[in-house]
């Protein structure tokens, strides 16, 4: 069973409200949690049909595989937008609640930096691109490419697969029209005046020494 994560934030963030703090944690990432956890139990039930099912050759008598429109069809398509909303939302809140300062992640800052010149660029080039998403910007790395590369996501489930996220920002509009309007470059800059480099300094040193390539 999935867990609902201890909200994350003492005090109030620079430029980030605790109001739109508590409705993303306390309503939306909840309700991933919440609804993942129907959703595996539904799967379950499904499961076991599917597994008891004996009409020999053919397609099972519960028909769980259509394609078009199936209960199995539904659920599946719910898993991934659920579970990719819980992975992707802790890792968004655990980026929150630092000073901005780069210089925290050094190897992180200097592998960025290689690829896209210096950290100010990255992320100038990552704000613009987070203006052309409609869910999330991610900068991720890809296990295939061997390298970081810069994703977008409209949806949860819009995901590369290899590829693991180091710093994600959630750009649906619930993260920051409370705060700012439509005014998502106003949100991007206090996310970055926000963002802890420590955590995605973490991340990064454990997974690039994974490799599929
Ligand atoms: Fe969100």
């Amino acid at each position: 069973m999935y867990k609902i994560k201890p909200f994350p934030f003492k005090k109030e963030l620079d430029g980030i409200s605790q109001k739109t703090n508590e409705i993303h944690h306390g309503r939306l990432y909840s309700g991933y949690v919440n609804k993942a956890n129907e959703i595996s139990d539904e799967l379950v039930k499904l499961r076991e049909e599917i597994i008891a099912d004996d009409t020999p050759g053919g397609l099972p008598a519960t028909k769980a595989g259509n394609p078009t429109y199936s209960k199995l069809r539904a659920l599946k398509l719910g898993e991934t937008f659920a579970v990719n909303g819980i992975y992707l939302h802790e890792l968004f809140f655990d980026l929150l609640g630092g000073d901005g300062d780069y210089k925290k992640a050094p190897e992180l800052s200097a592998a960025i930096s290689k690829k896209w010149g210096s950290v100010e660029n990255f992320i100038k080039y990552f704000s613009e691109c987070a203006m052309a998403a409609r869910g999330w910007a991610i900068l991720a790395w890809d296990l295939h490419e061997k390298e970081l590369k810069q994703y977008n996501g409209d949806t949860h489930d819009h995901a590369v697969w290899g590829c693991i996220p180091v710093l994600v920002c959630d750009v649906y509009e619930h993260a920051y029209f409370i705060d700012y309007g439509s005014d998502r470059k106003a949100y991007l800059a206090a996310f970055f005046r926000n963002l802890n480099w420590e955590t995605a300094e973490n991340i990064f040193k454990k997974v690039r020494a994974f490799s599929l390539s």
